[in-house]
């Protein structure tokens, strides 16, 4: 896909991979909605991207994933600011420490709104969107806990098993359709983000303690270019699930 005055969504865009990916999106050329809740941070992400010398353009939508009328809300809102919807960035997501031993099932219930059902739903109202045409692409952002269990992080693995499992049925559905439009996993190592001061309750140092363990992770620029490398293949390549971790990394 030429990315030059197209238009794209990206969910959880006010920090990490979501703005990493909001900002090479409009380096491209594209115009971009940010979707999240904080709204300042999605206000600094946009202005980075008006500043920016790219012709892409973007635009700040407050919404919280978990409210599934909000999600449809958003999409609608994109579409008729941009006057179309060519790419959406499932990104939002977050990790929790919730065992099934004694667990908090409101953890189980957060990770599985936003990693899954609003990743389900976001998508659903995207397709409605997509030229008939021309088709899209929609991104899901999973993990490699998508592909294996680590120890202590069960329930995340199990939401991002979900994904692999939903990014391969929608393969299955657009053949089944002759779409033109494409789908595709991203399944990261570790990544330096807020993700690990989200999964330890805002503790900065632990989260530090373990991206410390590594002398270097993967950037969430790294993930956007892979993000970048995917979208713009030629049409006939499809591209599934790309793996990426830091090298270093075991599992
Ligand atoms: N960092 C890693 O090592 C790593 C590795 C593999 C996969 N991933 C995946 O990468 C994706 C992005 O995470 P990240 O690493 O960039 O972490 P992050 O910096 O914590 O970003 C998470 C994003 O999700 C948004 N979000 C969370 N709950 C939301 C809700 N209810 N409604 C709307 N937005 C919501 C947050 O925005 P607000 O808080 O402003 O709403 C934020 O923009 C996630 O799917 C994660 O599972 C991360």
């Amino acid at each position: 896909m030429d990315l030059a005055g197209k238009a794209a969504i990206v969910t959880g865009a006010s920090s990490g991979i979501g703005a990493a990916c909001a900002r090479a999106l409009a380096r491209r050329g594209c115009r971009v909605s940010l979707l999240a809740r904080r709204e300042d941070r999605l206000r600094a992400v946009a202005d980075e991207i008006a500043a920016g010398d790219g012709e892409g353009a973007a635009l700040p939508i407050r919404c919280d994933l978990r409210d599934e009328a909000a999600i449809a809300a958003a999409l609608e809102t994109s579409h008729a600011h941009w006057g179309r919807t060519d790419v959406l960035v499932n990104n939002a997501g977050l990790g929790r420490s919730a065992p099934l031993h004694g667990g908090d099932s409101a953890e189980w219930r957060a990770m599985w709104e936003v990693n899954v059902h609003a990743l389900c739903v976001a998508t659903r109202e995207a397709l409605a969107l997509f030229s008939p045409d021309d088709g899209g692409h929609i991104i899901n952002i999973s993990s490699l806990s998508g592909h294996r269990v680590p120890p202590g992080g069960g329930f995340y693995a199990a939401t991002k098993h979900a994904v692999k499992a939903v990014t391969e049925m929608l393969r299955l559905e657009l053949r089944a359709r002759e779409s033109r439009s494409r789908v595709t996993a991203i399944s990261p190592g570790f990544v330096e983000t807020e993700f690990f001061e989200v999964l330890h309750d805002g503790d900065r140092a632990r989260a530090a303690e373990v991206l410390g363990r590594f002398e270097k992770v993967l950037s969430a620029d790294d993930v956007a270019a892979t993000m970048l490398h995917v979208l713009e293949a030629p049409d006939h390549v499809s591209i599934s699930d790309v793996l990426m971790r830091p090298t270093e990394q075991q599992s």
